[in-house]
């Protein structure tokens, strides 16, 4: 459990998606739980405070008509039976203020700047001989979108804090809202406030493929916090050299400080992780189990092999790249075709953005290539299923023999540290070497190189063939490591550097 007595402060939350969404079934309103670790993390913060407030983007048509009902926050008992409280409410609960924004403006906001132009950026992309163009329309989107999307948040969060007093522990999540920070300190001088970027983050290099005036406006606007957040050492410094070089800032990359008027804005990391006694309950689970045998029964007869991956469709999980490893190593070892499996469990995302949507197609392509090319026996390679089902996934993570991450860049990837917790078969991490995990797993793990194909497919063969003994030496290093750095240390290790430098 986190200590809440963070400066004995309020507490105001933000972040794209938020901890709760509504939504109208034959029976009326429902109330969902917001899955993944970033929201049970900080639910289980907010939860526990008796001021605290969460500002989130209103996701649904039910969401919106929610927020005008509200006319400010709400109150949403989040166990066991998530519903809106009005009195007193009898378990743990979160108040939530649902922000409602003009369509368009959040089209441009999400589908234009934060996917794909920030999140290209950032991930590295871009192939730079044709695209990105910027045009009129993209610094119009900029403009009306972006900017305005997040002005609108920001009152939102300078709303919250000025009603308790202008003084509020201030946590901003994410890539959406770069230009949040300074617009908050700029209304509200006293807030303490840190900034998470939850992706990686390049050197200075990288953003020049952004015009200066919208760079420096994303830098200056995030030099807004006290503390800027990262998963890794390497994207802290990163930042810190943004600093120096594109806005001439005078910075300190040994004790990675940036230094704006009189203020002092720390970049520091704390690499995220994940929630081992909910991923334990989950593993116990009679659906899970249900799920393990049907697994069993379909890959992993006669001493075959599973290689499995679980990823959203995003261009950055290079998921095209894998598969064609995967065709490589079937070319070079024909005694594995029939032998080893690959399932792929990918979760279609931001589907209205066209380079995802041009993703998917790809990936079915490549699929159907290799599976055309190497199914014996009426048995097919690969077995590609769209689908987001946890159960599922955390079922197939028990008996994988091997886990594929190679993304081209990725923030953290919790998918390596929920597979190293729940693994029970000695199963070995093939991780890309530029995904934030491998600074921790890296050394348990065989590393990909997320462009060569034929590294790859080396590194699928080595893992295949590594003997059991060293495959669960390896595991269960690994999950030891993650077991000892979950979720409530990444959360507890920021709030104790924030009580130090609130001491100021
Ligand atoms: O930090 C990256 C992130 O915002 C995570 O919350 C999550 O992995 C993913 O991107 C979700 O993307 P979206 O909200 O666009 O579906």
């Amino acid at each position: 459990m986190p200590h809440t007595d963070v400066l004995d402060l309020p507490l105001v939350l933000l972040s794209n998606r938020g901890p709760v969404t509504f939504d109208r079934d034959a029976n009326g309103r429902t109330v969902n739980r917001g899955a993944g670790g970033l929201v049970s993390a900080l639910a289980g913060l907010a939860e526990h405070l008796d001021d605290a407030v969460w500002v989130c983007g209103a996701a649904t048509e039910e969401d919106a008509v929610v927020a005008r009902e509200a006319q400010g926050s709400l109150l949403v008992q989040t166990h066991p039976i998530p519903h809106v409280v009005e009195g007193e409410p009898d378990g743990p609960s979160i108040r939530v203020r649902l922000v409602v924004t003009d369509p368009a403006a959040y089209a441009d906001f999400y589908s234009v700047w934060s996917n794909p132009i920030l999140w290209f950026v950032q991930h590295g992309l871009y192939g730079r001989s044709l695209s990105p163009v910027l045009t009129r329309a993209e610094h119009d989107a900029f403009e009306n979108g972006y900017a305005a999307v997040n002005r609108v948040y920001a009152d939102a969060v300078v709303d919250e804090v000025r009603a308790r007093g202008g003084k509020a522990l201030v946590l901003l999540q994410d890539y959406h809202f770069y230009l949040v920070a300074e617009h908050v300190r700029r209304q509200c001088p006293d807030v303490v406030l840190t900034h998470f970027v939850h992706i990686p983050w390049p050197g200075p290099d990288e953003w020049r493929v952004l015009p200066a005036d919208i760079r420096e406006r994303l830098l200056f606007g995030l030099l807004g916090s006290d503390v800027v957040g990262f998963h890794t050492r390497r994207y802290a410094r990163n930042f810190v050299l943004c600093a120096s070089e594109l806005l001439g800032l005078p910075t300190d990359l040994d004790a990675l400080t940036i230094t704006v008027g009189d203020r002092i804005v720390r970049a520091r990391y704390y690499p995220i992780s994940v929630d081992p006694a909910a991923l334990d309950a989950t593993l116990a689970s009679e659906e899970v189990a249900a799920h393990v045998a049907m697994l069993r029964y379909i890959f992993l007869d006669d001493d075959r092999q599973l290689i499995l991956r679980v990823d959203r469709t995003d261009p950055s999980k290079n998921v095209v790249r894998g598969f064609l490893a995967f065709g490589t190593l079937l070319d070079q070892h024909p005694e594995l075709v029939g032998k080893v499996s690959f399932l792929a469990l990918l979760q279609p995302s931001r589907t209205d953005v066209p380079e995802y949507a041009d993703y998917i197609a790809l990936i079915g392509g490549v699929v159907a290539e290799i599976n055309a090319r190497h199914t014996k026996e009426g048995r097919q390679p690969i077995d590609l299923r769209m689908v987001e089902d946890f159960p599922l996934a955390v079922a197939a993570y028990s008996i994988c023999d091997v886990l594929m991450v190679n993304a081209i860049a990725d923030g953290m990837n919790l998918v390596a540290k929920e597979v190293a917790v729940v693994n029970r078969r000695g199963g070995v991490l093939a991780l890309s070497e530029t995904a934030g995990a491998h600074e921790e797993l890296g050394e348990f793990a065989v590393t990909l190189h997320p462009f060569d194909t034929q590294q790859m497919a080396d590194a699928l063969y080595e893992a295949l063939t590594m003997p059991m003994e060293e495959r669960h030496r390896r595991l269960a290093a690994a999950a030891e490591q993650v077991r000892t750095h979950d979720v409530a240390r990444w959360l507890n290790d920021q709030l104790n550097d924030l009580r130090q430098i609130a001491g100021i």
